[in-house]
């Protein structure tokens, strides 16, 4: 078995040493807003193009690819350059474009820079899109022509994380947690992906701290544990 390197300072921590996160994976990258979440799914992308010859594909639905870039280059990351070299492809969405073709439109793009890493930034924003209506208790669709594969968020987001494990690379799947008890918003990726990482803060006297906890992941030796993590001026370091 093949461990992938995130590219993360400190993240081997996490692991004993022997087995860390397969190559293939999809990981569930879980936390509230502000927790971390795209800065490190961000660093996992660079860091797979410029360290580990991984080119990978951002996929957000949250931001415009000029910012991403913009936040990328507050880092020293020099994404532009990568994005050049076809060593990184950005595709930023509006929720309203999103249709049935959505898993198929990453997988070939994926294939395109023959990319080992994607990020879906984020599923809870997939679960807003408007061709899921409720209409007296079932989905239904908004649009005749934008079908998709499933009746619901549900289906939709196991159809994806399903369609993506087939181009073999390692999946990063970004999410909030759900209301109530729920883990996730669609109440399926938590079982569908191979891991959670959970980011978290927590209030300390006037400051906060950032946390890092390792929930669930197949076949990997985790150590178990909360981890600190910081975010400096050269993107995320676990201490
Ligand atoms: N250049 C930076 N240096 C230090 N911290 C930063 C920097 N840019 C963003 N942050 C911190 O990262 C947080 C946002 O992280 P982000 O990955 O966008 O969270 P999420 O995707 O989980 O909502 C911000 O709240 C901010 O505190
Ligand atoms: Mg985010």
């Amino acid at each position: 078995m093949e461990s992938i390197n995130f590219g993360i300072k400190g993240f081997e921590k996490l692991f004993d040493g022997k087995r860390g996160i397969r190559k293939g994976s999809n990981v569930l990258i879980y936390g509230k807003a502000g927790c971390g979440k795209t800065i490190f799914s961000l660093e996992f992308i660079y860091k797979g193009a410029v360290e580990f010859n991984e080119p990978g594909v951002y996929v957000s639905l949250e931001g415009k690819k000029d910012n991403i870039i913009s936040q990328c280059e507050q880092f020293g990351w020099n994404i532009k350059k990568l994005i050049k070299e076809k060593k990184i492809s950005f595709v930023s969405m509006n929720l309203t474009d999103i249709n049935r073709d959505f898993a198929t439109t990453i997988y070939e793009e994926a294939k395109k820079i023959k990319a080992k890493r994607i990020v879906i930034d984020s599923l809870s924003l997939l679960t807003l899109s408007p061709i899921f209506i409720k209409d007296s208790g079932q989905f239904s669709l908004l649009h005749k022509d934008k079908i998709y594969p499933g009746k619901n968020p549900s289906q939709f987001i196991y159809n994806l994380i399903n369609i993506l494990n087939d181009c073999g690379t390692t999946n990063l799947y970004l999410t909030v947690p759900g209301e109530k008890e729920e883990v996730t918003k669609d109440g399926v990726s938590e079982y569908v992906c191979d891991g959670i990482i959970h980011l978290k803060t927590t209030s300390l006297g006037k400051s906060f701290l950032r946390l890092m906890e390792i929930t669930k992941m197949r076949s990997a030796s985790v150590r178990g544990g909360i981890y600190g993590f910081e975010i400096n001026d050269e993107g995320l370091v676990i201490e």
